[in-house]
């Protein structure tokens, strides 16, 4: 059972071995009717919104062998429960991480540079006289210093992308890499040390109990006034309404969100209302190529779970 409407290759991979029903629509399932759909499959192709827990694992039934995510975090999924029951789960890492740092740069870049502010400008017709000293100023990307929280997949070619815009990298990560440290030229620090020396911080951690609110208002104290937070991880990461206050007290000078605590956000969460965010829906991985390559993974990941023998991601 595919939760959502994904992209081809992925249909026809499945549909090669195995009898497919595919929710033909891009929007989330309403919870009872998932519960109702995924009635005796042997997998089920989830998305980021459908909770994956226990009551969902029950109404499937005990054929129920694979959970492939199309994505590659997995906090959506019950990964104990499914433990349990010895159903393996999967996802889609590799495959989105360089789509996913070319996101996070645009947000650092547009969030430096008023970029979207700036656009409205245009489009509004509020732009006047022509060239201007004091238009839209902004701060320089080149020659600052970014903090990578997180370097994994994306948080390395994050990195990457930094060196060749000439900044100066700092690292924070549960676990040190020198080799990528001497490829790039970037330090590891402390959690506390990267946050009082960046310009640009930028969160590539996965979501679970230690990462939870890991960016709270005692962290962005220590980050500077005109310091950026930018995060394509996952919302939970950061105390949204500690930032919500850094932001309206001028505590940092903005933000650049890709991810929310909610999803989608509210037409009333006051980050919507400040000049100094950017604010994109959750398409860190939407190119074209990029969701065609994750839903190949994905099909791939249940085709060799169940009959194949090439290479599945699992988790743990
Ligand atoms: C993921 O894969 O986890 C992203 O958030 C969406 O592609």
């Amino acid at each position: 059972f595919i939760t959502r409407k994904i992209p081809e290759p992925g249909p026809s991979i499945l549909k090669k071995y195995f009898q497919v029903n595919m929710n033909p629509e891009a929007n989330v399932l309403d919870r009872q009717v998932l519960i109702k759909k995924v009635k005796n499959a042997d997998a089920i192709l989830c998305m980021l919104g459908d909770k994956i827990d226990s009551r969902v694992m029950d109404a499937a039934g005990p054929k129920l062998r694979v959970i492939s995510c199309y994505s590659v975090g997995y906090d959506h999924v019950d990964i104990k429960e499914a433990e349990k029951r010895k159903i393996i789960v999967t996802n889609t890492p590799d495959v989105l991480a360089n789509t996913t740092a070319d996101l996070t740069f645009s947000l650092i870049l547009s969030a430096a540079r008023n970029i979207v502010n700036a656009d409205c400008h245009v489009r509004n017709g509020n732009w006047k006289f022509g060239w201007t000293p004091d238009l839209f100023l902004g701060y320089d990307v080149y020659g600052s210093t970014l903090g990578v929280i997180g370097l994994g997949e994306i948080g390395s070619l994050v990195a990457k992308r930094a060196k060749g815009f000439g900044m100066n990298v700092l690292y924070y990560s549960n676990s040190r890499n020198r080799k990528i440290e001497s490829e790039l030229s970037i330090s590891y620090v402390s959690l506390e040390e990267l946050l009082q020396r960046s310009d640009f911080v930028s969160i590539h951690v996965s979501l679970n109990k230690s990462s939870f609110h890991m960016i709270d208002e005692s962290k962005i104290k220590l980050m500077k006034k005109t310091a950026f937070l930018i995060n394509t991880s996952r919302g939970k990461v950061i105390n949204e309404q500690h930032l919500i206050k850094a932001l309206r007290d001028k505590k940092i000078a903005g933000a650049g969100l890709d991810v929310y605590e909610d999803e989608p956000i509210s037409t009333s969460n006051p980050l919507i209302q400040m000049q100094q965010t950017v604010l994109l829906p959750h398409i860190g991985s939407a190119t074209y190529k990029t969701r065609a390559k994750m839903a190949e993974v994905s099909a791939n990941n249940i085709v060799n779970s169940l009959i194949g023998k090439g290479t599945v991601y699992k988790i743990r």
